[in-house]
Formats: structure tokens, sequence, C-alpha cells
């Protein structure tokens, strides 16, 4: 058999919990010294043994069956995310559609880096339908404004940043299929959690240069979607 069962996939990020504390369950609201609240669809019955799980490295508890419901709910890629404090288990993967990244160094200095080139990076996502990860899978979705063209300063830590930016590509956390804070559009290809900067010369949008934190803000962002410095050295 291919692949991990969900409930598989659960358990290898669970110690087992002999005496659950007297709290409740932060994903169903229901006692942890009681059932599941969450009754979906492929729910069966566990035994009194595993139905409270703490994960190995964050130590929060819940009911097993609600771990199990929420990795259903996700892109079921093998990665369990802890739902109170962020933490990651395994390699998180995100459901950005097909397209190309590209990226070249232009012979210009961005306002606020002026002893450096400038790195341009090119997305382009064609549009096309969602699929089984996406918000309405069957449905079309829009990509509008693409190429996309961004920048970074061609410094040592503008290409660090680069490094990391290619291993969240390929982990499909750049963009996503949802609705545009900017222009309300549905279904449609847009920005995930990471920020990028879309102007070259001038800052109208706010998404440009000079900021003096962006840096440090991506790398941030990028640590929130598992993806470390360590990432950009194996890959
Ligand atoms: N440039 C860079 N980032 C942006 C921009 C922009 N022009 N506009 C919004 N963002 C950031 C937002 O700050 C937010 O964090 O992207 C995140 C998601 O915002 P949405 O509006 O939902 O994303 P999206 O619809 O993809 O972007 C709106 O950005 O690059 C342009 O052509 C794109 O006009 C579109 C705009
Ligand atoms: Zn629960």
């Amino acid at each position: 058999r291919k692949g991990k069962t969900p409930e598989e996939v659960v358990k290898k990020y669970l110690q087992k919990v002999k005496s659950p504390p007297e709290e409740d369950c932060t994903i169903c609201m229901e006692p942890l010294g009681g059932p599941s609240g969450y009754k979906g669809p492929g729910v069966g019955p566990v035994s009194r043994a595993e139905s409270v799980g703490r994960l190995a490295q964050c130590g929060h508890q819940y009911h097993f069956q609600c771990l199990v419901a929420m990795y259903n709910n996700g892109n079921k890629d093998g990665s369990l995310q802890c739902p109170t404090c962020k933490t990651i288990y395994g390699v998180k993967t995100g459901n950005q559609p097909a397209g190309k990244m590209e990226y070249h160094v232009i012979p210009h200095s961005l306002p606020g880096h002026p002893d450096c080139k400038t790195i341009r990076i090119i997305y382009n996502i064609p549009p096309g339908l969602q699929g089984p990860e996406h918000p309405n899978p069957g449905k079309p979705f829009t990509a509008r404004g693409f190429p996309r063209h961004c920048y970074l300063p061609d410094s040592e830590r503008g290409r660090k940043v680069l490094r990391l930016l290619l291993v969240a590509w390929d982990r499909r956390l750049i963009f996503s299929v949802g609705t545009s804070s900017t222009t309300g559009e549905s279904d449609t290809v847009i920005w995930n959690e990471v920020h990028h900067k879309t102007e070259f010369g001038s800052n109208l949008t706010g998404h440009g240069f000079p900021d003096p934190g962006h840096l440090d803000n991506v790398l941030e962002e990028l640590r929130a979607q598992g993806i470390t410095e360590d990432d950009g050295l194996m890959e």
C-alpha cells in the first residue's frame, strides 16, 4: 500500500496520554476526559488508550480524532501543524497551482540598498481548474497580474532569502487559491503568507523599498511555514 493513512500520520507525531488533564480540547471544545466532539464522515471509534495524544515537540494535547479530522481538512501532505502554537511536524506544503518561478540579476540598486545590484524574481501562474486541495474543487480559478515581478537586494542576505523562497516555491507555499483581500475576487491566485516587494523604484503600494525590516520579516514568515536557513543549504 502506498502512503500512510491519516491515523498513521497523526500517530507518528503523538505521545500517548494515560490520564488526560481536566481541560477542553481546543479543536472541538469538549473535555479531553470525554469523547471527541468531532463526528464527521470517516471518523471511526478509537480505543480509550489512544483517545488523547500529546504532540511530541510542543506538548499540546488534543483528542486523537480531532487531530485526524483537522489533518483530513487540510491537504494531507504528511505534515501536521499544532493549532495552538503553530509548531510544524514533518514538512509543510501548500496548494500553490502549477506555474514557473524564474530570477535574474539586474544592474540597478534598490532604494535603501545602494551598494548592490538587484534580484528580480518573476512568478508566472496561468489560470486553471481547482484540484481537491483547493477551496472549490472542479471550479476554475483566475490568475491576475501575472507575470508578477518581485525584487530583493543582491546582497548576501538577499541571496539567502532567495534560496529559501526557492524552497518555498517547491513546497507550493508562495501562492494559494482563495479570495483576494485587495480586489475581493474569489477563486483566484493570491499571495500566501510570505511578503514580496513588487515595486522597484517607488513605494506607492507599501510593497516597495526602502524597508529596512523587509528581509528579517520575510525570514520570519518563511520560518512560520517551516522553512529555515538549514533548508536553503540542503536544496
Ligand atoms: N505587492 C505585494 N504584495 C501584496 C500586494 C502587492 N501589490 N498587494 C497585496 N499584497 C500582499 C498583502 O499585503 C497580503 O499580505 O499579499 C497578501 C495577500 O493579499 P491579497 O490582496 O489577497 O493578494 P493578491 O490578490 O494576490 O494581491 C493583490 O498584488 O502583486 C499584486 O497583481 C497583484 O494586484 C495584485 C495584488
Ligand atoms: Zn477534541
